[in-house]
């Protein structure tokens, strides 16, 4: 069985349609909307290729309109792509990412893969570093094969304990220097962390078609030229990581 692994996806239709993989399964870990300019493409995208979703911190935000703290970096982004991305969403696309679960527990090929978008123990917000000792207390208890994980936009895998942790990456703004969309294919319990060029011209074209800051747009452009935010000219302070 190949499975299709997507996090992350945040409104970027055109990173999106750079994934040609073929799969049995796909799974998606949250984070389908804000920042970027199509946020209805992408779910409904997810309402015809997913199979098993689960709600990120931005889905969650955005369905339950819950307010935004801090004003710096990327919690400056979300506040000022909330508004394009509500008035782009009908209730329809509302409701499927409000039908979401926190977690999700299932079996596939004979393995069990738990799915969540932060964490375990706090399944929308907690931002833990790719590092294995970060991991072992935020998986106690979890018996799985495969704990799929994204919120980070940071691509890893690595063992703890009897569990493979993976974090496909973020398809639609990665922020690890790569500004390649990223996901993951697990065929038969082998996982392959993948990367795939795509047209990031078109996705800074929408964002500029967007209503927002100028200054919101810059920083967009930034993060999607080149897979991180370099604040204008690369010495500024690293922004909120969520
Ligand atoms: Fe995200």
């Amino acid at each position: 069985m190949r499975i299709l692994v997507v996090a992350d996806i945040h409104a970027n239709r055109a990173a999106l349609d750079a994934i040609a993989e073929p799969h049995d399964v796909c799974l998606c870990l949250g984070d389908t909307v804000e920042y970027g300019p199509e946020p209805a493409a992408c779910v409904e995208w997810a309402e015809r290729h997913v199979h098993f979703g689960v709600r990120g911190n931005h889905d969650h935000g955005v369905v339950q309109n819950v307010e935004i703290t801090g004003t710096g970096g990327f919690r400056y982004l979300t506040m000022v792509t909330r508004p394009p991305t509500l008035a782009a969403l009908a209730p329809a696309h509302r409701r499927y990412l409000a039908d979401q679960p926190t977690t999700r527990m299932l079996t596939l090929g004979g393995l069990r893969f738990f799915l969540v978008h932060a964490t375990p123990r706090d399944p929308l917000d907690e931002y833990t570093p790719s590092v294995p000792k970060a991991w072992e207390p935020r998986l106690q208890g979890i018996k799985a094969d495969f704990v799929l994980v994204g919120h980070t936009h940071h691509q890893f895998t690595f063992s703890v304990g009897a569990t493979t942790l993976v974090n496909p990456g973020s398809v639609g703004l990665p922020r690890d220097g790569d500004p390649r969309a990223r996901y993951a294919i697990i065929e038969d319990g082998a996982v392959e962390l993948k990367q795939v060029k795509y047209a990031i011209a078109e996705t800074i074209a929408g964002v500029e078609a967007m209503d927002i800051d100028p200054r919101a747009k810059a920083m967009l452009a930034d993060v999607y030229r080149h897979g991180r935010y370099l604040n204008g000219n690369g010495n500024g302070p690293p922004p909120p990581s969520d």
